[in-house]
């Protein structure tokens, strides 16, 4: 018998489809483009250089100028947006330097529009917890409860204001009940028909938002249970998500990404508007956490994090990596 002579006559051989390099990029089912990631990036008013942020390792506060820096590179590397979250110097507990047109973040948006034009879209975060001394996504009632409807009024101004300053395409990321069809009214009724809505359809209350609280300043001291998704839940991202595109959003997103992939395959399957997954601030922490203490290579679990987010159905991605990923995109292309 010739040592060539099969054990067993195998029909299907799928290593055949991973022999080199050239086969296996042939045969990828997904990859990730620049164009579908979106770079998350923060500007603190009152400070004249950028300010690292301890829990994540190369992710910094801005200057305006910085931002403005930022912007232009992400343009020329190929990403399709860039999502702002502005830090203002004071607070109070109705967010009112959010509908200030020089305050911080509407600054910054119309710096970034005059850098970028129409290069790149520019997002902005629409919430009020950067704004607010107590640090909730929304005012509170007089228990002390975060109050859904006077919240709404805040975020129809708001969401007027980011688009007088040249927001593209707002990001309402508070979870009270009716933001977007209320954004949507005020915008319409301003003359902002254009600006699109990306809607946080699916945003859960989670544990990994923890070094977001230090790149804002975050003041809060409870937690956000009473508006943010309950992890255990599944079928409430469709509703979600029904919710959403009844009320007029454009793009929806699943939030965070990486421990609710399942929630992003469900939504993928059923939505009728682009998808959207926000790899957040603690999947970002725990990747540099792990590849600093030599756990992980660094480099491929950042590749791969991203990757299962597209192959999981995401049509974009905002991530802290996204240019580091546009720029090995193009190494590699
Ligand atoms: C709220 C907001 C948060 C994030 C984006 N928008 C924080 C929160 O909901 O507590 C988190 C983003 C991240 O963790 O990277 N405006």
């Amino acid at each position: 018998m010739s040592s060539h002579a099969p054990l067993y006559d195998l029909v299907s051989r799928p290593r055949r489809l991973r022999t080199n390099p050239a086969m296996r990029r042939f045969a990828a089912e997904n990859r990730v483009h620049p164009e579908e990631l979106i770079l998350p990036a923060f500007v603190k008013e009152g400070i004249s250089k950028p300010v690292e942020i301890q829990s994540m390792p190369g992710v910094v506060q801005h200057t305006v100028d910085s931002l403005k820096q930022a912007a232009a590179e992400a343009v020329e590397l190929g990403l399709g947006g860039i999502m702002l979250f502005g830090i203002p110097e004071t607070r109070d507990a109705v967010g009112s330097a959010s509908l200030e047109e020089d305050g911080i973040l509407n600054h910054a948006i119309a710096q970034v529009r005059a850098e970028v034009g129409d290069d790149i879209v520019v997002m902005s975060d629409l919430c009020l917890d950067e704004f607010t001394d107590h640090g909730h996504c929304g005012v509170l009632d007089d228990d002390g409860v975060v109050d859904n409807d006077e919240t709404l009024r805040i975020y129809a101004e708001m969401g007027v204001a980011q688009a007088q300053a040249g927001a593209h395409m707002v990001g309402p990321s508070g979870m009270m009940d009716g933001q977007v069809g209320v954004i949507r009214a005020a915008l319409d009724s301003a003359g902002s028909q254009d600006v699109s809505v990306l809607a946080y359809s699916a945003k859960y209350n989670s544990a990994f938002y923890g070094p977001f609280r230090e790149a804002v300043d975050s003041a809060l001291t409870g937690d956000r249970k009473t508006y943010q998704m309950d992890p255990s839940n599944r079928r409430e991202a469709l509703h979600e998500l029904q919710l959403d595109l009844d009320e007029g959003a454009d793009m929806v997103m699943v939030k965070p990404a990486m421990s609710y992939l399942d929630i992003l395959r469900d939504v993928a399957e059923v939505s009728p508007v682009p998808v959207s997954a926000y790899q957040i601030s603690g999947e970002y922490a725990m990747i540099e956490a792990a590849a600093g203490n030599g756990w992980i290579d660094r480099d491929a679990a950042v590749k791969e994090s991203v990757l299962s987010i597209k192959r999981a159905g995401a049509n974009s991605i905002l991530t802290y990596y996204a240019a580091e990923l546009a720029r090995w995109y193009r190494q590699d292309n």
